[in-house]
C-alpha cells in the first residue's frame, strides 16, 4: 500500500509518519472511499464499540447496531487483500428481557462475508466481581480470513514456551517443539488495569484500551513484517504502537478528536523509543 495513494483518496491525515497514518474520520466514510478506489490492506485488527453506553458510543437499537457493524465489516472485506484477515474483538451486550450478557458474536458471526477461521477466547484474570452470577472473564476475537487456502499463520512466532515436559523424548528425539507449544484458542492475557497503585504502565486515559500483549499476539501470528494493518476504531492507538514496535505499518480511523490527539502522542513516544533502541543496537 502506498501512502500517496491513500492521501490521494482520503486527503491529509490528522497525523502520519513513515509507518502510521491516523485519520480523524468516521471509519465508514473512510472505508467506503478506500473501497471505491480499490485500495487494499492486508489485515484489520480492531475492537469496535459494543453499544453498551460507553462515553464514545452513539446509542443504537440492537438491530441498528448489528446492521452498522455488519456494514463496516463488509467494507473491511472489500478492502482486504486475497490472503488477508480480519480480527474482530467482541464482548457482550444486554438484550432487554432476554439476556443479561449476550456474546455479540452470536448476533453477527454469519453476517460478515469473510470465512470464520476460528474463535479465540481472550481470558483475563481480573475484572468486575459479581454476586448473583459468575464474574465475566472473557471476550472473543473472531479470526476471519478472506481465503481459506491462503492466509498468514506464523505459529512459531507465537508459540507458548510454557511446556510441561520439555525434555520428554521419543526414539531419542525431543517430543516438544523447542520453541514451545501451540498457544491454543484460549489466550490468557491481563486487561489494562487502572486505579491508584495498580495502574498498568501502558494505561492511557482512553476508557477501553486493548492490552498491547493481546495485539502483539495477533500481529505476530497473523501478519508479516512490512505489511499494513488497519484499525478502523483506533482509540488510543494500541494497534499502531504494537505495529510500530514490530516492523509493521498501521492506518487508523478514529472519530473522536481528543482520542486522536491522545493517539498521536502515544505514537510519537513509541517512535522515539523504537528509534532509540535501534540506535543502541547498531
Ligand atoms: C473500543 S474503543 C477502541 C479502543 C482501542 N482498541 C484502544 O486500544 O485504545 C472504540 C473506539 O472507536 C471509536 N469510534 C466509534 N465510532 C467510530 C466510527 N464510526 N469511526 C471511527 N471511530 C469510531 C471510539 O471513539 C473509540 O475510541
Amino acid at each position: 500500500m502506498q501512502q500517496e495513494q491513500i492521501i490521494a483518496v482520503l486527503g491529509k491525515p490528522y497525523f502520519s509518519n513513515d509507518n502510521v497514518m491516523l485519520y480523524n474520520l468516521d471509519c465508514k466514510k473512510g472505508l467506503e472511499q478506500l473501497a471505491e478506489h480499490n485500495i487494499k490492506i492486508n489485515t484489520t485488527i480492531t475492537s469496535p464499540p459494543y453499544n453498551i453506553g460507553k462515553e464514545y458510543e452513539k446509542p443504537l437499537s440492537l438491530n441498528e447496531y448489528i446492521q452498522w457493524l455488519s456494514e463496516i465489516s463488509n467494507l473491511v472485506y472489500k478492502i482486504t487483500t486475497n490472503n488477508g484477515a480480519y480480527l474482530l474483538n467482541l464482548g457482550y451486550l444486554k438484550v432487554e428481557n432476554q439476556a443479561r450478557a449476550l456474546p455479540i458474536p452470536y448476533l453477527i458471526w454469519d453476517k460478515i462475508n469473510f470465512y470464520l477461521n476460528q474463535e479465540i477466547v481472550w481470558n483475563y484474570g481480573a475484572g468486575v466481581a459479581c454476586k448473583n452470577y459468575l464474574s465475566p472473564r472473557n471476550e472473543k476475537i473472531l479470526w476471519y480470513v478472506k481465503n481459506i487456502e491462503e492466509y498468514t499463520f506464523n505459529l512459531d512466532a507465537i508459540r507458548d514456551p510454557d511446556v510441561k515436559y520439555p525434555n520428554s523424548k521419543k526414539n531419542g528425539k525431543l517430543r516438544a517443539n523447542t520453541l514451545g507449544k501451540n498457544p491454543s484458542d484460549v489466550w490468557q492475557i491481563a486487561k489494562v488495569t487502572s486505579g491508584a497503585n495498580r495502574s498498568a504502565e501502558e494505561r492511557t486515559a482512553h476508557p477501553a484500551q486493548f492490552p498491547e500483549d493481546l495485539v502483539y499476539r495477533m500481529i505476530m501470528g497473523f501478519t508479516n513484517e512490512n505489511e499494513w494493518i488497519l484499525d478502523p476504531f483506533l482509540g488510543s492507538a494500541t494497534t499502531a504502537v504494537v505495529a510500530l514496535k514490530n516492523k509493521r505499518n498501521c492506518i487508523g480511523f478514529e472519530i473522536n478528536a481528543n482520542y486522536c490527539e491522545m493517539a498521536k502522542r502515544r505514537i510519537l513516544e513509541t517512535e522515539l523509543t523504537v528509534k532509540t533502541s535501534e540506535a543502541i543496537l547498531f
